[in-house]
Formats: structure tokens, sequence, C-alpha cells
């Protein structure tokens, strides 16, 4: 299996035990407090002042986390993920919450973008993806999902100089920008091995410097941007992009 692949495993496991999302959340209604939910609504109006007849693409979507929160707020929603379980956990709480937003099960490396989009959100999809090869296509992805003044929402994690918290955990090992993580014995990966451990590489955890750099090499400027600060673990990386 792609590493990326082990996500539908996950998703299995957390609709197994009764959680409605990716962060462990119980209830559906419980999804738009989120730190991704937090850190959009701060600057929404600002960008997109009348919330009418925009169209947003939550990209990694998931369970609809972002997706169902701007839906709330009135954009037209399209979330993609290549999980099915959770597209399948997405369109349950879209009915439990009664709103609406179109799911659908994508592969985002391995798809065309066909429609536009005023917004297109990063809700932790990109520190998925981890070799530049294919970082470079989901950046032409996004470029091609993108109305000529349309904004790109980036929230995903950037190296810290203080990873400890996160780097005690025993299935983790980050050498260079890659946190590679040991999974599961079951799963059919490309093994490696780093530093004697059997390993797939999980996320890709650049520097602010080389985030910025990847942005403006794959025809983005970023316009507003914030760090946050996460002690012992990567800190998090939320921007408002365009294109150049
Ligand atoms: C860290 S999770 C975040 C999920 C959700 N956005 C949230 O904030 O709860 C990353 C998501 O990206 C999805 N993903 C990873 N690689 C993908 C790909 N190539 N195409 C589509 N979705 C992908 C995973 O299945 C997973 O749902």
């Amino acid at each position: 299996m792609k590493y990326y692949e082990m996500h539908e495993e996950v998703y299995k496991d957390l609709k197994d035990k009764g959680y409605v999302s990716w962060d462990k959340k119980k209830k559906a209604v419980d999804l738009f407090h989120h730190d991704i939910n937090i850190a959009l609504g701060k600057n929404l109006s600002k960008y997109f002042p009348k919330i009418k007849n925009y169209k947003a693409l939550d990209l990694g979507t998931g369970t609809g986390t972002v997706a169902l929160y701007l839906a709330k707020q009135g954009f037209e929603v399209t979330g993609y993920d290549m999980s099915s379980t959770a597209i399948e956990m997405a369109n349950e709480n879209a009915k439990s919450l009664g709103i609406e937003a179109d799911f659908e099960v994508k592969d985002i490396y391995t798809s065309d973008a066909s429609t536009k989009y005023d917004l297109v959100i990063d809700s932790s999809f990109f520190h998925c993806i981890v070799p530049k090869k294919e970082r470079e296509k989901c950046y032409s992805f996004v470029r091609k999902s993108l109305n000529e003044k349309g904004i790109f929402f980036m929230h995903t994690m950037i190296q810290s100089d203080d990873m400890s918290t996160m780097l005690s955990a025993k299935h983790l090992e980050l050498e260079g920008d890659i946190l590679w993580s040991t999974g599961r014995d079951s799963w059919d990966m490309d093994w490696e091995e780093v530093k004697g451990k059997r390993v797939f590489a999980h996320r890709r955890v650049l520097s602010l410097k080389n985030l910025e750099l990847e942005l403006k090499r794959n025809g983005f400027q970023i316009i507003e941007r914030e760090l946050q600060e996460n002690s012992g673990n990567p800190r998090t990386f939320i921007a408002w992009v365009t294109l150049c």
C-alpha cells in the first residue's frame, strides 16, 4: 500500500471505536471546535466579506471537520479524501448536523482538478504528502483549483526547535525533515530502515524557510501568516496564500 493509504486503516479503527473525527471527537457538533476552524474563523470574513455563493474545496477533508464548518458559514463546499471510510463518516456527520456538503473519495495526488473554487483549504493534508514530486503535483492541483483571485488557506505542521514531546513516541523517528513511523506489522508498505527501525515515510515536516521557498517555487505568495507554538511539538503554520 502507498504510504498515505494508512489513513484508511486509522479511520476504520476510529469508526469502530465510535469516534466521529481524526481528533477523536465523539459528537458531530464538537467538530466545529477545532484548531483549524478557529484559525479560519479569525480572518474568514476579512477575505470573504459576503458569505454567499462562495465555493470552497477542503483537501484531505477526513470526516468533514473543516468542510462542515465552512458549509455552516454559507460556503458551497466540496471535500475530497482518499479514505472511503473517512468520507462515509463525513456524510454521517453532515446528516447528523443537518448541513449539506459534497464529499468525494479522491486521491488528490493521482487526480486532475476539474472545478474552480474561491477558497481551497489544506486542513493538515500537505504534511501527509512526503516526496517532493508528489507535493509538487498536489500544489499543481491547488493552482488549477483556484479562481484567479482565489485564496489557499494552509494549516500545516512545520519544524520547531523543540519537538521532544512528539519525538518521545517510540513509533516515530525524525530524519532531516521526514517523520518516519513504524506503523503496523500487517501493513503492506515499502518499508525502509531508519535508526534501526523498520519504518515508512509518514509526514514531511519542513522548516519555515523551506516551506516558504516551496510555496514560492510552486507559484504562490503568502499574504498573511501566523505561527503557532506547540510546546515540545512541531509549530503550526497558518497562512492565507494567493497565486503569484
Ligand atoms: C491529518 S488528516 C486530517 C483530516 C482532516 N482534514 C482533519 O483536520 O480532521 C489528513 C487527511 O488527508 C488525507 N489524505 C492523505 N493523502 C491523501 C491523498 N493523496 N488524497 C486525498 N486525501 C489524502 C487522509 O486520508 C486524511 O484524512
